[in-house]
């Protein structure tokens, strides 16, 4: 038997977990916003036109923020196109996606859904095609109580009071050649520091995020966010960093290690946000909003044909999650927690239907994914201070990032209360796990794993679970089955 032990101690603080790290994100993409949340017609449907099981099954989840309307998608987008009656609303081409963006949702609906999953907004504004005056009116319709044009204009739309939205993204993956509009770092610093500096006229108080990189492979990695932060240090709270895994040529041990990029990724973006604070002779810390991450077969879509029509809501990203998408999303949610002193926002991308937890299907049900399950805990579980673990584990050799544990974990405690969060990374062997601190005894346990790492959940097999089986303990050691996700509550 393969053994390890973790070490934890109430002195060993990070950080208090921060809520926004469970936050997710709903784009005008495919099918996550028309037949995702909103389906007027759809069974459950209510008065607005939303889906009542997508609701449910969004509060379950336990997701705190949610980040919206893009994306990519957002860097084409004219909010004012999605306010006001819908029948005089234009349908628009959205490039980003090759599709038809009716704009039967908008701002204001969004801001009635959040509130009835009981979500906190996080906006988007569009650096692509517009700038500074357009995000300022958005700012100015969602905040502004009332007596001026923008703000009068929300209220004749049916909202009377103000959304008060705090967070902020200035643009999205600007740094990306994809992205409408897209801007080297230093056209992207100057428009992003413009846009904060006039935001911050009307709320000093705003939090407001600059573009990071795309993903850690990016050429202009470091660089981007070098040249950017010099522009807006003083202006902005957050550097975002996006980044998606998936297994490549049936290599699962890499994969499985795919939370060591995030790692990297966490502390050289940490670094290079000091290093130029450093320089700034600033005492201020840039946080990091990882707001987006997941599994996603990014392959699969970049092979895709583009269809020669313009759909509304068409089929795209909709992954199918297995057991090992599932324990990596596990392990990356370890890694945003384990990092709760700088990653203080996170939005798992997206919510449903697109590389989503929750899936749907047009006037049929809608279901939890594999990938729903790690997130929904972590969401529940991770309450109080996140706290640094040792552990000392067996490893193995990976293709992509050399040696690596086999043990993933971190805690978080109350006091009262401390839970364990553990992944085992090995294919074919369970992992014996001794916990020492001050924990007496395991209070219970569960398990996410499957004999078939390749099980998926459907609209009408779910499995594996839900929910994650219970774990045998004995005292404060525990076994964790080969490829597992594992939650483990100690008193
Ligand atoms: O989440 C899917 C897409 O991934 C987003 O629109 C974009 O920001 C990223 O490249």
């Amino acid at each position: 038997m393969l053994e390890a032990r973790l070490t934890i101690d109430p002195a060993f603080r990070v950080a208090p977990v921060r809520r926004r790290t469970f936050g997710t994100f709903v784009e005008h993409l495919g099918r996550c916003v028309y037949t995702g949340i909103y389906e007027p017609g759809h069974p459950t449907a209510d008065e607005d036109g939303f889906r009542a099981d997508v609701l449910a099954l969004t509060r379950e989840l336990g997701a705190t923020t949610v980040r919206y309307p893009g994306g990519n998608f957002v860097s084409g987008h004219r909010w004012e196109d999605a306010v006001g009656p819908v029948e005089r609303r234009p349908a628009r081409l959205d490039l980003a996606w090759h599709s038809t963006e009716p704009n039967r949702v908008g701002v204001d609906e969004f801001m009635r859904w959040c509130r009835k999953a009981g979500l906190e907004p996080m906006m988007a504004v569009n650096l692509g095609t517009r700038g500074v005056g357009e995000a300022l009116a958005l700012l100015e319709y969602c905040n502004h109580p009332n007596g001026t044009a923008w703000s009068d204009l929300r209220v004749a739309n049916g909202a009377k009071r103000p959304y008060d939205v705090r967070m902020w993204c200035l643009g999205n993956e600007m740094d990306g050649p994809w992205q409408i509009g897209h801007k080297n770092a230093a056209e992207y610093g100057r428009l992003a520091a413009e846009t904060a500096r006039a935001m911050r006229m009307y709320d000093p108080a705003l939090e407001l995020v600059a573009c990071g990189s795309s993903s850690s492979s990016m050429p202009t990695f470091g660089a981007w966010e070098a040249t950017v932060l010099e522009h807006t240090y003083d202006l902005v709270d957050y550097i975002s960093c996006h980044a998606y895994y998936e297994e490549k040529d049936g290599d699962l041990g890499s994969f499985l290690a795919c939370a060591t990029d995030m790692q990297h990724f966490i502390d050289s973006v940490t670094a290079t946000a000091d290093a130029v604070g450093a320089k700034l002779k600033s005492r201020k810390k840039i946080n990091l909003s990882f707001d987006e991450w997941n599994v996603w077969y990014q392959s699969r879509f970049q092979n895709a044909p583009v269809p020669a029509d313009w759909p509304v809501a068409p089929r795209l990203l909709e992954d199918h999650y297995h057991l090992a998408d599932a324990v990596a999303v596990g392990s990356l949610l370890i890694t945003l927690l384990a990092n709760s002193d700088r990653v203080t926002a996170a939005c798992l991308a997206q919510l449903v239907n697109v590389i989503a937890p929750i899936m749907t299907e047009p006037g049929g049900p809608a279901w939890r994914q594999t990938t729903f399950h790690p997130f929904a805990q972590a969401a529940r579980h991770a309450t109080g201070d996140v706290l640094r673990v040792e552990t000392d584990s067996p490893t193995y050799d990976t293709a992509d990032y050399g040696e690596v544990p086999l043990l993933h974990a971190t805690a978080t405690t109350t006091g009262d209360q401390t839970v364990v969060f553990a992944v085992n990374r090995s294919v074919d062997r369970p992992l014996s796990v001794t916990v020492d601190g001050p924990v007496t005894r395991v209070v219970d346990a569960t398990t996410l794993t499957d004999p078939d790492v390749y099980a998926r959940n459907s609209a009408g097999t779910p499995r594996p679970g839900p929910p994650p089986r219970p774990l045998p303990a004995d005292g404060t050691t525990v076994t964790l089955p080969p490829v597992s996700w594992n939650v483990i509550r100690f008193a």
